[in-house]
C-alpha cells in the first residue's frame, strides 16, 4: 500500500510518503522539486494506491500543473485515489467578506512577502515555491481531470478551497 504526500510542507503524514521540494523542512521523506523533475523518475507507473496534493497544484503555471496531474494519473494503480485542495477561484473572486488584500494573498500566495516577524529562510531560499501560478474553478479542475482520464471526480467547496477527490 503506498500513498504519497506531495507538496507536503509542514503537513507530514504517517502512513505516507511525503514529498517535497524544500531541503529545509523538519521532516521529508524525498525532495524531489516537481518544476524540474518528474515523479515518474522516482516511483514505478501503477504503484500508487492513494496521491495526496493539499494547496500545492496552484503553484505551477498551467502546462506544469496538467503534466503533474498526468503524472499522478501514471503512478496511480486503477482505482486509485487522488486527493487534492485548492483555492477555489470563482468563490474568491465572488466573496465580498474578503479584503481586496487578501484575496490577492489567497491568488497569488505569499510570494516573497514574510508572513510573521522572524526571518523566513525557507521563503528566502524557495521563494518560487509561495507563488500561485495559476487558479482554478471547481469546474475547470473537473474539466482537467476528465481530459486525462479521472473519473468519479467529485469536488467541494470548503471555505475559501475546495476539495477533489477522483479516481482512476
Ligand atoms: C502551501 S504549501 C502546502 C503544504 C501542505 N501540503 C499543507 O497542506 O499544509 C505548498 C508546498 O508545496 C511545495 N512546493 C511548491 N513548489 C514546489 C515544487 N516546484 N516542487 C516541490 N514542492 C513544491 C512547497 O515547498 C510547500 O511545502
Amino acid at each position: 500500500m503506498i500513498k504519497l504526500n506531495v507538496g507536503c510542507g509542514h503537513d507530514y503524514r504517517d502512513g505516507y510518503i511525503n514529498v517535497d521540494g524544500s531541503d529545509l523542512l523538519p521532516k521529508v521523506d524525498k525532495i524531489i522539486n516537481l518544476s524540474n523533475d518528474s515523479l515518474l523518475n522516482h516511483f514505478d507507473s501503477d504503484s500508487i494506491n492513494e496521491i495526496l496534493a493539499k494547496d500545492f497544484i496552484e503553484h505551477f503555471f498551467h502546462w506544469e500543473a496538467i503534466n503533474i496531474l498526468s503524472d499522478f494519473y501514471k503512478l496511480l494503480e486503477n482505482d486509485g485515489v487522488l486527493k487534492l485542495k485548492l483555492p477555489d477561484f470563482k468563490f474568491l473572486c465572488k466573496t465580498w467578506f474578503l479584503s481586496d488584500e487578501d484575496k490577492i494573498t489567497y491568488l497569488y500566495g505569499g510570494q516573497d512577502k514574510n508572513q510573521n516577524k522572524s526571518k523566513d529562510i525557507y521563503r528566502e531560499k524557495f521563494p518560487e515555491f509561495f507563488c500561485h501560478k495559476y487558479g482554478y474553478t471547481q469546474k475547470t479542475m473537473k474539466h482537467e481531470l476528465s481530459k486525462i482520464g479521472f473519473k468519479n471526480i467529485k469536488t467541494q467547496r470548503r471555505g475559501k478551497n475546495f476539495h477533489v477527490k477522483a479516481s482512476k
